[in-house]
C-alpha cells in the first residue's frame, strides 16, 4: 500500500483514478507521494519515503524543485490540462477590457434605487462605448500549451496574431495555426500589438522579464494581460508605464497590493484554471503519472 498525500483540495475525479494500492491521507510525513494544487510548499520538511510530488496545475514555482533534486524527489506537474479553461478565461479578458465591462458594471451598480433605471442607463451608457477584438493585433508571448491555444483561438476571433516564444527561435510550437506569425525578437513583436498576453513560465530566467524597457516599446494604450504569473513583471515599471498612458489596461489573475483596486487595472482571483473541468483534468494526471512512477518507474511531464 502507498499513502498519496493531499495538500489543498484535490478533485474527487482526479483522485478516483487512484488503484486500490493507495490510501489517501493528509499526513505528508508517511506519504509516498504528495498532490498539490498552489500551497506554497518551499517551508515543507520532506520525509525519506517521499518519491514524488506532482502539482495538479501548469507551474511548479511553489515546489522547492532544487531540494527536490538533491533528495531525489520526482516533481511532476500537469501541462495542459488546464490550458482551455485559462483560454476562455483570457479571451473573455479581453473582451472585458475592449468593452470596459468592469466600469460599466460598477456604473450600473450604482443606479440600484434610481426611480426609471432603463433612462439613466440610456443617459450614462454612451461613456463605456469600447471597441471590438476583430481586427485587433494580439502578441502571444510564449507558445506553451496555452499560448497555442489562445493564439489559435483569436485567430478564430478575426485578430492579428503575432507569437513569440523565449526558448526557441524559429516557429515550432505544436499546433500552432499556420497563419500566426512568428517573431523571434519581443522587441520587434510589441510595437505592434493592441493585446499582449504573458504565456511564459515564473522560473530564474523570466523573473521580472517585462521592465521598463519592454513596456516603452509597446503601442501607447496597449492592453497587457497576465495569467502566468506576477513575478514575470516588474511592478513599479508597469505601474510607471500606465501612468504615462503607455499600457491602457493590465488584467491580471494574480492580485497584488501594488495592482488591487487601480484604475485601469482589472484583478481577478486567480481564476484562470478554475472549471471544474480543469480541476478534474489536473488531478487525473497527477494522480496517473504519481501511478506510473512509483509502480513502473516511468517519469512524464517532469
Ligand atoms: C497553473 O499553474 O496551472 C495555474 O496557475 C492555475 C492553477 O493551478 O491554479
Amino acid at each position: 500500500m502507498y499513502n498519496i498525500a493531499t495538500l489543498n483540495k484535490i478533485s474527487p475525479v482526479g483522485l478516483s483514478h487512484l488503484s486500490d494500492k493507495y490510501t489517501v491521507c493528509d499526513d505528508v510525513s508517511s506519504a509516498s507521494g504528495i498532490l498539490v494544487r498552489s500551497q506554497d510548499m518551499h517551508e515543507m520538511e520532506f520525509s525519506k519515503n517521499l518519491l514524488a510530488i506532482a502539482r495538479a496545475g501548469a507551474g511548479v514555482n511553489n515546489i522547492p524543485l532544487d531540494r527536490c533534486a538533491e533528495e531525489g524527489i520526482v516533481v511532476f506537474n500537469a501541462p495542459g490540462a488546464n490550458a482551455n479553461a485559462v483560454k476562455e478565461l483570457i479571451i473573455a479578458s479581453m473582451l472585458l477590457a475592449a468593452r470596459n465591462i468592469p466600469e460599466g458594471l460598477a456604473w450600473a451598480k450604482t443606479l440600484e434605487g434610481t426611480e426609471n433605471v432603463a433612462k439613466a442607463v440610456e443617459k450614462g451608457k454612451g461613456q463605456f462605448a469600447g471597441s471590438e477584438i476583430k481586427g485587433k493585433t494580439l502578441g502571444v508571448i510564449g507558445l506553451g500549451a496555452i499560448g497555442v491555444m489562445v493564439a489559435n483561438a483569436a485567430v478564430d476571433l478575426g485578430m492579428k496574431v503575432i507569437g513569440y516564444d523565449p526558448f526557441f527561435s524559429i516557429k515550432s510550437a505544436h499546433g500552432l495555426y499556420s497563419c500566426v506569425d512568428f517573431m523571434p525578437d519581443i522587441k520587434n513583436v510589441l510595437p505592434l500589438c493592441d493585446y499582449i498576453t504573458i504565456h511564459v513560465p515564473a522560473m530564474d530566467s523570466t523573473k521580472g522579464m517585462f521592465t521598463e524597457e519592454l513596456f516603452y516599446l509597446m503601442k501607447d494604450g496597449a492592453v497587457l494581460l497576465n495569467f502566468s504569473r506576477d513575478t514575470l513583471v516588474i511592478e513599479a515599471d508597469l505601474l510607471a508605464a500606465m501612468e504615462s498612458g503607455k499600457v491602457g489596461k493590465y488584467v491580471t489573475d494574480f492580485a497584488t497590493d501594488g495592482t488591487f483596486g487601480k484604475d485601469g487595472i482589472i484583478v481577478l482571483p486567480h481564476l484562470g484554471a478554475s472549471t471544474a473541468e480543469a480541476e478534474d483534468n489536473c488531478a487525473t494526471m497527477a494522480v496517473e503519472e504519481i501511478m506510473d512512477y512509483v509502480e513502473n518507474g516511468n517519469i512524464t511531464n517532469s
